[in-house]
């Protein structure tokens, strides 16, 4: 009887030691993405279960974004389906460079050109917003501002060195970006920090319209990278109810097992 204590003892222990590994694994990775990137980002604030704002940015994205950028995993179909608007609907109005609905969306640059003038190729957006966040693409479609001595004539305040140009100039204007030094301990070390932005010329949006493009934008970006986002939840919660069912009969086994050892 003792010794049957003990094993149920060890049982438990070695769960906690188990939940213990698994938090401690959960802290960290969700510690490492936000601490990414050094600039401080600004929250978008977006709804990917907002229709209406997705299909502002899914016009946005294929009327300014499209030319450079792909998004190759991505068919015009599913789009129609989950913005519930007509194939149709996306025929005539989004589907620049492809005669199916079913095909994926491709950028109209050719990949040498891309490299001559960039001097690389802009990268397809499928899995961006995964990939750095949502709030960072906010941030980096808000961020440029002039710079004289860079190529394109704008740098970027999340990502210095750019070579992507201001490709919605005309809608936000151009900015200014001012920066500080601040002291960084007591040896003259100084480091560089963004103080904001000033608006040297007015574009064709107020600043509010403009953060609302880009949010659009973002969102369409987020909802792209996980098409299947609401009916993976839903499956979750039935792979959630399955493991506790299946966790009560390995218990109830356990307890069965263990009867005869003892
Ligand atoms: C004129 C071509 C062009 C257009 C139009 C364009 N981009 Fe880009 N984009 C680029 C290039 C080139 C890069 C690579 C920049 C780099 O890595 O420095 C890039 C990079 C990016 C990145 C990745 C940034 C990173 O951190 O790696 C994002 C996000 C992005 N673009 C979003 C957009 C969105 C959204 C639009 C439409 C509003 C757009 N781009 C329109 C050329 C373009």
């Amino acid at each position: 009887m003792d010794n049957g204590n003990k094993k149920r003892h060890s049982f438990g222990s070695g769960f906690r030691t188990f939940a213990a590994a698994a938090l401690v694994i959960c802290i960290s990775s969700t510690s490492a993405l936000a601490s990414e990137g050094g600039a401080e980002l600004e929250h978008t604030g977006n709804d990917v279960d907002n229709i209406q704002s997705l299909q502002r940015g899914a016009r946005n994205f294929m009327n300014y974004c499209s030319g450079c950028h792909s998004a190759q995993y991505v068919r015009y179909n599913s789009v129609a389906r989950d913005l519930e608007l007509t194939e149709d609907q996306i025929a005539n109005n989004l589907m620049f460079n492809a005669d199916n609905t079913f095909e994926t969306i491709v950028s109209s640059m050719r990949i040498e050109d891309a490299r001559r003038w960039f001097g690389q190729q802009p990268p397809d957006m499928s899995l961006i917003a995964r990939a750095k966040g949502t709030d960072y693409v906010y941030n980096f479609l808000k961020g440029f501002y002039i710079d004289p001595d860079s190529p394109t004539g704008v740098d970027n305040r999340v990502l210095e060195g750019t070579s992507m140009p201001h490709v919605l100039w005309q809608l936000q204007g151009y900015q200014h970006a001012n920066f500080v030094e601040t002291p960084v301990g007591d040896e003259g070390i100084t480091k560089t920090e963004f103080a904001g932005f000033e608006y040297l010329t007015e574009g064709t949006m107020s600043a509010e319209d403009f953060d609302g493009f880009v949010r659009d934008t973002a969102n369409f970006l987020e909802y792209i990278a996980e098409p299947e986002r609401s009916t993976r939840r839903k499956v979750g919660v039935w792979v959630i109810i399955f493991l506790f069912v299946f966790l009560a009969i390995a218990i109830m086994l356990k307890k069965e097992y263990w009867k005869d050892v003892n």
